[in-house]
């Protein structure tokens, strides 16, 4: 019997003296296990006498009984020991600030957009828009521009494999022959027919990639049809505009006569660059001046394609880049950044 004691207590104290739950299942094996000494002395009770088996097998299994207890009681103390640990190494400091929300921005060039699109509305202007695959009708051809036109060459237009008659748009102005076409279906009978005013902002692509020209970029067509719309009105337009979206009221602007196939006359428009106020800098080739738009008087032949009355109406239109209009109001010198998503650039614009 005190050999039984003896063996409870030593157990004890060697499932005592390990911290770690495995070790602690190979310390029980050498007591309760297949091999171990309580099961020895269980195997042994058959040797002896009858009458002594009794309280010999009682007296063991309440050994073993004890022993398991002490054991159960190792288990759960080293569980308990190792929640405690976690929740020690894993506190949360609750008074920490939090990491608030990260609201997103719009993008610079949206918001160009928008600002454009707002400013023409607030003269009534209609906002329209078109496919980005056009057919080359509407980018080229009804604009006046014949099959063997320079504009139509792969170096500067992407076609679309095996989809001939398909491209990228190259510029805003299909957009305008879309509109046309829809306004004098809508307007068959109506004598006359009402004027249109309408812009068009879109994504446009060409065959172009470096510090100031990307493959895609923004374009925003602008159309007035009227039965008296004059180049003076256009002039008087996109002064306006572009005074109003600098904020600076003395801003200057300039028409320089160009050619488009679709407008006659034609002109480049020019402001005053913003970086040096006229004197002569870098960014605009030391010549004062930035080009910001194409515009003219609409062709009649563009008329034609579309079925307006080129006796009766007149029309002008414009196409804006306004790309190059955030670039300065905001003073980016890099058109790549727009698409480059690097949060650095675009987080200043939240
Ligand atoms: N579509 C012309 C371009 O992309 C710009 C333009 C639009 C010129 C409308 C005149 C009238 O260069």
């Amino acid at each position: 019997m005190q050999d039984l004691d003896r063996l409870i207590r030593e157990a004890t104290a060697q499932f005592a003296a390990v911290a770690d739950p495995a070790k602690l299942e190979q310390v029980k094996a050498a007591y309760l296990g297949k091999g171990g000494v309580l099961t020895a002395l269980l195997k042994g009770l058959g040797s002896l006498p009858v009458e002594e088996r009794r309280t010999a097998g009682a007296s063991i299994n309440r050994a073993k009984e004890a022993i398991e207890s002490a054991l159960e009681g190792r288990r759960a103390a080293l569980r308990e020991a190792a929640v405690d640990l976690r929740l020690r190494e894993e506190t949360l400091d609750v008074t920490l600030p939090g990491r608030g929300l990260r609201l997103g921005g719009v993008h610079p060039a949206t918001r160009t957009l928008d600002r454009i699109e707002a400013l023409f509305g607030s003269i009534g202007f209609e906002v329209a828009d078109g496919p980005e695959i056009e057919t080359d009708f509407h980018n080229f051809s009804a604009l006046n521009t014949p099959e063997n036109h320079p504009a139509r060459s792969m170096h500067d237009t992407f076609y679309i494999e095996g989809a001939p008659g398909l491209l990228l748009r190259t510029h805003t102005s299909p957009i305008q022959v879309r509109y046309m076409l829809g306004h004098v279906d809508r307007h068959a009978d109506t004598d006359p027919m009402p004027p249109i005013k309408v812009i068009a902002p879109g994504r446009v692509y060409r065959v172009d990639s470096d510090a100031t020209h990307s493959p895609m970029f923004h374009q925003v067509e602008g159309l007035w049809v009227d039965e008296n719309a004059s180049f003076a009105d256009l002039k008087g337009l996109l002064t306006d505009f572009l005074r109003r979206f600098f904020e600076k009221d003395d801003l200057r602007v300039r028409f320089r006569p160009s050619f488009f196939p679709f407008t006659e006359p034609s002109a480049e428009v020019d402001m005053g660059c913003v970086f040096c106020d006229g004197v002569g800098c870098r960014v605009c080739s030391h010549s004062g001046w930035l080009e910001i738009a194409g515009c003219g008087m609409v062709h009649p032949n563009v008329f034609r394609a579309v079925g307006i009355d080129c006796e009766r109406y007149l029309g002008f239109a414009f196409g804006i880049g306004p790309d190059r209009l955030t670039m300065l109001r905001y003073g980016i010198n890099d058109l790549r950044l727009f698409y480059d998503g690097d949060l650095r650039f675009l987080e200043q614009f939240r």
